[in-house]
């Protein structure tokens, strides 16, 4: 067969010579093909094999175990097998629960900005999402109470440790009054929690995913990050009663427990210690990447954006101080080699457009330096494109 494009085989499509800084996904140099190797060779060692056959519907029970057991140790909170669903990823977990859980008007509150995705994932449902802003600490709870005087939400998804694009984290009393209000207005928190094993700088507060026993709390979690994104494989973490519309759905009855195989890998990777390792090196690591990129935006954009730095994640989000909109300078940018993602894609209305997403993940950080000052000679030596 022949073809004059070249065969695509991931999502990113980054052509030569350009610095992609919106490209959020892990670094191709730190995906742990070794790890997966061996983690292959000894679950496949054996005739024991239950993971070829269709899978128990909220998730193999060994896995379960073994996953309960690495969260209880990382969130420092006992979590429980029986609160897990195994999931196809933090993006088919949203979609499932979408699928089962809502109808289309029903009304979903994000945050604003919010993770870009979730919002295409909403629409495809027919909902009806209602923004409320974020500060430098995440969802602001006043405005939060606000809203529910007039709106009764069937749920809100949040973002709230290292969240994507903004970086921030939600501190514990605002963890604390959002659990409140869901449980006394009556409506569940999804919970994207798939950057909370991320932490480079200070402590992060608990996990939503503290709160099953005090509201209807779902929290997301994912491998994407930690391991592989292609390994498409994550979890729910809810009450049994949350959770149970999921487990008995028509695609599970049909299909089986999602990702056994997959699952059957990471049960090694877990049991052996190689993803504790691989957490330690992925946190040293993103954690110089992002001092390499708050350096560079400190030496070539001081002035002109303004920011405050993560403490995890992959994610920096910058302010034009001048107003501009980034989306009209995207093209100039994509001529001097760099790319971003701009701020109004992270917003429901379109607003946030003075706004900008870089990410420090995909690059090393010499690559980061160079496509910072890139960025900031597209930026302010080149008139922008109207
Ligand atoms: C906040 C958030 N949720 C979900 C995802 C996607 O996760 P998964 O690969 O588990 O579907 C991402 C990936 O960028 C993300 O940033």
């Amino acid at each position: 067969m022949s073809t004059d494009k070249p065969i695509r085989t991931t999502q990113a499509d980054t052509s030569a010579g350009m610095i992609d800084l919106a490209i959020g996904h892990p670094s191709p140099s730190l995906l742990p093909v070794e790890l997966i190797r061996r983690a292959a060779e000894r679950r496949l060692a054996t005739d024991f094999t239950p993971y070829l056959q269709y899978g128990y519907e909220p998730g193999d029970g060994y896995f379960r175990t073994a996953l309960a057991d690495f969260l209880s140790r990382h969130y420092g909170r006992q979590a429980r097998a029986g609160d897990l669903f195994v999931s196809g990823g933090a993006s088919q977990a949203l979609d499932l629960f979408c699928t089962l859980y809502t109808k289309p008007g029903d009304v979903v509150f994000v945050e604003e900005p919010t993770y870009f995705l979730a919002l295409r994932i909403f629409e495809d449902h027919h909902l009806r999402i209602v923004s409320l802003p974020a500060d430098e600490g995440g969802l602001v709870i006043e405005a939060l109470e606000e809203q529910l005087q007039s709106l009764h939400p069937l749920f809100l998804y949040t973002v709230p440790t290292h969240q994507n694009p903004s970086g921030a984290t939600l501190p514990a009393d605002r963890r604390r009054r959002l659990v409140e209000l869901s449980r006394e207005k009556e409506f569940m928190i999804l919970a994207d929690e798939v950057y909370h094993l991320l932490t480079y700088g200070e402590q992060v507060p608990p996990p939503l995913a503290a709160f099953l026993s005090d509201a209807a709390v779902l929290s997301l979690g994912s491998f994407s990050k930690i391991l592989a994104p292609g390994l498409r494989l994550g979890w729910i973490q809810a009450s049994p009663r949350l959770l149970r519309p999921l487990t008995e759905c028509g695609m599970l009855d049909s299909g089986g427990g999602l990702n056994p195989f997959t699952s059957a890998l990471v049960l090694s990777a877990i049991e052996t210690g190689t993803l504790d390792a691989h957490l330690e090196r992925l946190r040293k690591e993103y954690g110089s990447r992002l001092q390499a990129m708050k350096a560079a935006i400190d030496s070539c954009l001081a002035g002109q954006v303004d920011f405050f730095p993560p403490g995890g994640g992959f994610f920096f989000w910058l302010r034009l101080l001048d107003g501009r909109d980034s989306a009209t300078l995207l093209n100039a940018a994509k001529k001097c080699g760099i790319s971003f993602v701009p701020g109004s894609a992270f917003s429901a209305g379109k607003r946030l457009s003075d706004r900008l997403r870089l990410s420090f993940s995909y690059h090393p950080a010499e690559t980061l330096r160079v496509g910072v000052q890139r960025l900031a000679e597209s930026l302010f030596r080149n008139p922008p494109i109207v």
